[in-house]
C-alpha cells in the first residue's frame, strides 16, 4: 500500500494469560472505511487500543503517517491523538451535564480558539448528523440513535485523520444502528477522514472498503 496513513507491524499485546494480539500487522489507506469483524474476545478492541495509541504494545509498533507511536512521550502521543484521532464508543461517553453542543465542542477546548469559531464548527458538525433542532439538548433528552450521532461530530470536531470506532452500534436498535452506518459512510466520502470500526453488523461490513476479521488475537481474513 503506498502511503498509508497508518499501519502497524508485528503488534502483540499479553494481558496476564490471555494473548489478547498475536502479532498482528495491518495497513490502512488514507480515507479507507475499514470495518473490523470477530467474535467477542477475538482481540478487536485491543487492536483498537494498540492503533490508536491507547495502550502500548509489548512488542511491535503502530505508525500514524509515518510517526512510531512507541518513540512518542506521554505529552507527544496525547497531542497526536488530540490532533489526529477521534473515538466513538459503544456507550457514547457523553458529559451528562453538557448539552449537545457543548459535548461537541469539548475537545476543542485545549485549544484555545475563539468561543464563535467553536461554535460554529460544532454547529456545522451537528448539521452534518442531522441534529441542527437538538443544539441544547441534554445526553437525557436524547434517543440512542441520537447520542450516537452527537458522539460522532464529537470525534470529528478536531479535524482527525481517523476515527475509531468500537461497536458503535452496539446498544442501538438495528434501524438506528443502520442509520449510523449510513451517516458514517457519508461523512467518509465526503470528508475523506478514515474510519477504522469493529463491529458485528453484516450489512455494514458489506458497505465498508474492506473488512478484516480477527480470531484468537489474529487477522484471519
Ligand atoms: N485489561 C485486560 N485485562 C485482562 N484481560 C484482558 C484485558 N483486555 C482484554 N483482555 C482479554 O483479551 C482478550 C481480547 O479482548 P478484547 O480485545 O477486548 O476482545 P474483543 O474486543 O474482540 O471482544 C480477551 O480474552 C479479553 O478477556
Ligand atoms: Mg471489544
Amino acid at each position: 500500500m503506498n502511503n498509508p496513513i497508518l499501519y502497524c507491524e508485528n503488534l502483540s499485546k499479553q494481558y496476564e494469560k490471555v494473548l489478547a494480539l498475536d502479532d498482528v500487522s495491518l495497513s490502512c489507506a488514507k480515507g479507507e472505511l475499514l470495518a473490523i469483524g470477530g467474535a467477542s474476545g477475538s482481540g478487536k478492541s485491543t487492536l483498537l487500543s494498540l492503533l490508536s495509541g491507547l495502550e502500548g504494545a509489548d512488542s511491535g509498533e503502530t505508525y500514524i503517517e509515518g510517526q512510531p507511536l512507541s518513540k512518542l512521550s506521554e505529552d507527544e502521543l496525547a497531542l497526536l491523538r488530540r490532533e489526529k484521532i477521534g473515538f466513538v464508543f459503544q456507550s457514547f461517553n457523553l458529559i451528562p451535564t453538557l448539552s449537545a453542543l457543548e459535548n461537541v465542542e469539548f475537545p476543542l477546548f485545549p485549544m484555545k480558539l475563539r468561543r464563535n469559531e467553536m461554535e460554529e464548527r460544532a454547529k456545522k458538525l451537528l448539521e452534518a448528523v442531522g441534529l441542527h433542532d437538538r443544539l441544547s439538548h441534554l445526553p437525557a433528552k436524547l434517543s440512542g440513535g441520537e447520542k450516537q450521532r452527537v458522539a460522532v461530530a464529537r470525534a470529528l470536531i478536531n479535524n482527525p485523520k481517523i476515527v475509531f470506532a468500537d461497536e458503535p452500534t452496539g446498544n442501538l436498535d438495528s434501524k438506528n444502528g443502520a442509520e449510523l452506518f449510513t451517516l458514517i459512510k457519508r461523512l467518509n466520502g465526503e470528508m475523506n477522514v478514515t474510519f477504522i470500526i469493529v463491529t458485528h453488523d453484516e450489512g455494514f461490513i458489506s458497505k465498508a472498503d474492506r473488512v478484516i476479521r480477527m480470531k484468537d488475537g489474529k487477522i484471519t481474513g
